[in-house]
């Protein structure tokens, strides 16, 4: 079945260390012939949510191309930094965009951090994607000291660790994500 990953990015934060992790994660997929794309709040300033309609009807123009695209996604990996303790509110105010696009379908997560590898902000993330109406993969991925850790051509260190690693992530995110594709397909609507 042919998937198709949304990589959100957390932050837009200038010198963003995260963007790497982004960008390798891309990479990885993209070996794998998934279909995937990198999603940037740096490019879509949304803002806060000023109107409480949320969806297509209402949207134009970049607003309503973001929605589509993360409609006719089927799962997406979010690669956050972790800022006092929780991820940016540049990716809460993406998140609360939309609504229906994010239903039934499986998140992956991976934090940037220091010592925390962004853990905290992945714990803070699960209960809000439950908001979503979607799942959050079981397994992760935490980035410690994400700047010393991660360049921008991939691992600094321990290449061969962390490409495992993060397959062996993707192979969970992949299965949830076929899985609940053929589902959402299925006879079975509730
Ligand atoms: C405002 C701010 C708050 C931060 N708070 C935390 C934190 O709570 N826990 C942590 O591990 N790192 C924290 N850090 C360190 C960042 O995780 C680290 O700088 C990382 O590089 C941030 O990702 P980014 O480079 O993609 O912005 C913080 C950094 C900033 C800028």
């Amino acid at each position: 079945m042919s998937l198709h990953i949304a990589v959100l990015l957390g932050t837009v934060r200038e010198g963003r260390q995260s963007e790497h992790v982004a960008r390798f994660i891309l990479q990885r997929l993209k070996a794998r012939s998934v279909d995937a794309s990198l999603v940037d709040p740096a490019t879509l300033w949304f803002g806060d949510l000023a109107h409480k309609a949320l969806d297509a009807e209402t949207a134009t123009g970049a607003k309503l191309d973001f929605i589509r695209a993360m409609t006719q996604a089927d799962g997406f990996v979010i690669v956050t930094p972790e800022y006092n303790y929780s991820f940016p509110g540049a990716l809460k105010n993406l998140l609360d965009v939309t609504h229906k696009p994010w239903n039934r379908k499986p998140f992956g997560l991976v934090g940037a951090g220091g010592v925390s590898g962004g853990l905290r902000a992945i714990d803070s993330l699960r209960q809000v994607i439950t908001g979503l109406a979607a799942i959050t993969v079981p397994a992760h991925v935490p980035v410690q000291s994400v700047g010393k850790t991660f360049g921008p051509d991939g691992p600094l260190v321990d290449v061969e660790a962390w490409t495992n690693r993060i397959d062996r992530f993707l192979d969970e995110v992949l299965w949830y994500a076929e899985a609940l594709k053929a589902a959402r397909a299925g006879p079975v609507q509730v």
